[in-house]
């Protein structure tokens, strides 16, 4: 199955490399000209003369181009009936998309980036397409959405994944400033998180089930938690959450 992708960056280099060795062949925009002749050389992408031969060359088309210009790039270039295209474009809504395709099919997706070059990170996908749905499960577990709003606000996920990067990090960091090798504190943060995760996915019990058995009364758990609380950290995940749903609801 042959793809196209118009923006040659991050993201279109993590989706490449997440579809390495499924069948996917690639059709990719020559800007960025450095990153799309690696991706020749390391992935056997095709690297076209322009974004309109990408969209001529392939029947799927898949759009990772900045979120400030890329649907006036669309726009700006011919589609035709039987093409879908997908955008992959942060806070992209689908009627701005479907206009500018148009008469192509158009959807809408959104996934962390680099969990799907190591096929973990969840996709959201709006509306539904069946040609679209085989390559986003690839990429990590697909969550098809029907209703607009519900996806739109799921999407806020995409600087929560990009956040928590940030947040590891700190916490890699004290470890390593306490005199916890950098190598053994990565490896320690990362498994906790990746265990912690796997409870959520495997248990059945609430999240205030789960906090009574963790946090012993007067244990350490709680006194970090107090700290966090008082300083209103936990909070300002919600502040941080509810500029980003401004910035992706537009
Ligand atoms: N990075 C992620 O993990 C991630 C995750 C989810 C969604 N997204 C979305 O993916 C999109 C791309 O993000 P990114 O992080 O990959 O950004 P990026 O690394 O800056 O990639 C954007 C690419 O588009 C190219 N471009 C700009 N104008 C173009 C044009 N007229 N024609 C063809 N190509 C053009 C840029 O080329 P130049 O470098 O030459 O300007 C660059 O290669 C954004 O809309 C973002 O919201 C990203």
């Amino acid at each position: 199955m042959r793809i196209g992708v118009l923006g040659t960056g991050h993201l279109a280099e993590f989706l490449i490399r997440g579809a390495e060795g499924l069948g996917y062949h690639f059709t990719v925009s020559p800007r960025s000209a450095d990153r799309a002749a690696a991706l020749a050389a390391s992935h056997g992408v095709n690297v076209a003369r322009s974004n309109q031969a990408v969209v001529d060359g392939c029947d799927l088309v898949l759009v990772c181009l900045p979120a400030a210009e890329g649907v006036d790039i669309l726009r700006g270039l011919r589609f035709r009936a039987g093409q879908s295209v997908l955008s992959a474009m942060a806070g992209a809504r689908l009627a701005a998309v479907a206009a500018a395709v148009a008469p192509a099919a158009a959807a809408c997706a959104m996934m962390p980036g680099l969990a799907n070059a190591h096929g973990l990170g969840p996709c959201l996908l709006y509306p539904a397409r069946t040609e679209w749905e085989g390559f986003l499960a690839a990429l990590g577990p697909l969550h098809v959405f029907g209703d607009e709003a519900e996806f739109v606000t799921a999407t806020a996920f995409g600087a929560m994944s990009g956040a928590v990067f940030f947040w590891m990090d700190a916490l890699i960091g004290w470890f390593a400033a306490q005199g916890v090798a950098p190598a053994v504190a990565r490896r320690l943060v990362a498994e906790t998180l990746r265990g912690n995760a796997e409870v959520l996915l495997r248990e059945v019990a609430g999240l205030e089930d789960i906090r009574r058995g963790i946090a012993t009364p007067g244990g350490i758990t709680e006194a970090l938690v107090r700290v966090l609380e008082t300083r209103g950290a936990l909070e300002a995940w919600g502040g941080g959450m509810d500029v980003v749903l401004q910035r992706v609801r537009g």
